[in-house]
């Protein structure tokens, strides 16, 4: 067992009141409603977009990535399927953070990080067929950059998914799963991401020239930031436990 574990387990005072745990756990409120907020808000946006707005208004498809109305009515189903995990997994997965610091909720944890895993693989899998039908605009090797960058991201969102798994249900450390799950809400975090840079090619009027980017810049910063706070936490929770074991004996 880690000594993340022991940190866990030696910090907990089965405390439930969310502003108070995360203040005793280094202050990460605000980290959680900068995160928390824009998922669900994403969530709800692309969910109410795909599944009720647009079934309902079909015409709308043609304002909005009217690119891919062609690509998008062949692939219903994985397309649907992808947009459906990736809408639950945007709102389970915040939760989850919040429950990470609420001690005493194993349980909801437990049925939330399942909910959670099934969304991610169901949605992951789906993004790797599409990524080989993803928009490629109108630049040299722009199939080349989508498809990679976005095949990247969903081999890599499968990948941190099954380490944090792994941690968890195999080596019993909680140290790993927290390292390895953290980063891989950070690439859940780049749907939220890209819905931004996404505004902003469109701004410039530069949407056929640099979509195909997207694929990489979408993700490659949110997974170097998701990581240094993983780290970040594991060593905060580590320091403690060590300043409470230094304080008991
Ligand atoms: C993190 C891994 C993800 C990967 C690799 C991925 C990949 C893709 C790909 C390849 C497409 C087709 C893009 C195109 O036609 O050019 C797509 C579309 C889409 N994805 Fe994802 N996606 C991910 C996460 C998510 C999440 C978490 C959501 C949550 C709602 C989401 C919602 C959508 C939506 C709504 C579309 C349709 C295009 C749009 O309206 O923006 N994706 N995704």
């Amino acid at each position: 067992m880690s000594s993340g574990t022991l940190s866990l387990v030696t910090v907990s005072d089965g405390s439930s009141f969310l502003p108070a745990a995360a203040r005793q756990h280094g202050g990460y409120l605000p980290v959680i409603l900068l995160v928390l907020v824009p998922s669900f808000l994403v969530a709800l946006a692309m969910g109410s977009l795909y599944f009720v707005v647009m079934p309902a208004m079909p015409f709308l498809r043609e304002y909005y990535f009217s690119q891919q109305e062609q690509t998008y009515a062949t692939y219903v189903v994985p397309l649907l399927t992808h947009i459906a995990g990736g809408t639950v997994a945007l709102i389970a997965g915040p939760i989850n953070l919040v429950n990470a610091l609420r001690n005493g909720y194993t349980r909801t944890h437990r049925v939330f990080g399942s909910i959670y895993a099934v969304a991610v693989t169901v949605s992951a899998t789906c993004a790797v067929f599409m990524s080989f039908h993803a928009y490629p605009g109108v630049i040299p090797f722009g199939r080349l950059i989508v498809t990679s960058g976005f095949c990247t991201l969903g081999l890599t969102w499968l990948f941190t998914l099954v380490m944090a798994l792994r941690g968890i249900l195999i080596r019993h450390d909680i140290a790993a799963h927290r390292f390895w799950i953290i980063s891989n809400f950070s690439l859940t975090f780049a749907a939220v991401v890209i819905r931004g840079e996404n505004g902003a090619i469109i701004a410039l009027d530069q949407f056929s020239r640099l979509y195909p980017w997207l694929g990489w810049v979408s993700w490659v910063p949110c997974l170097i930031v998701g990581m240094l706070l993983a780290r970040h936490v594991n060593r905060t929770r580590e320091r403690r436990a060590e300043e409470l074991a230094g304080a008991h004996v």
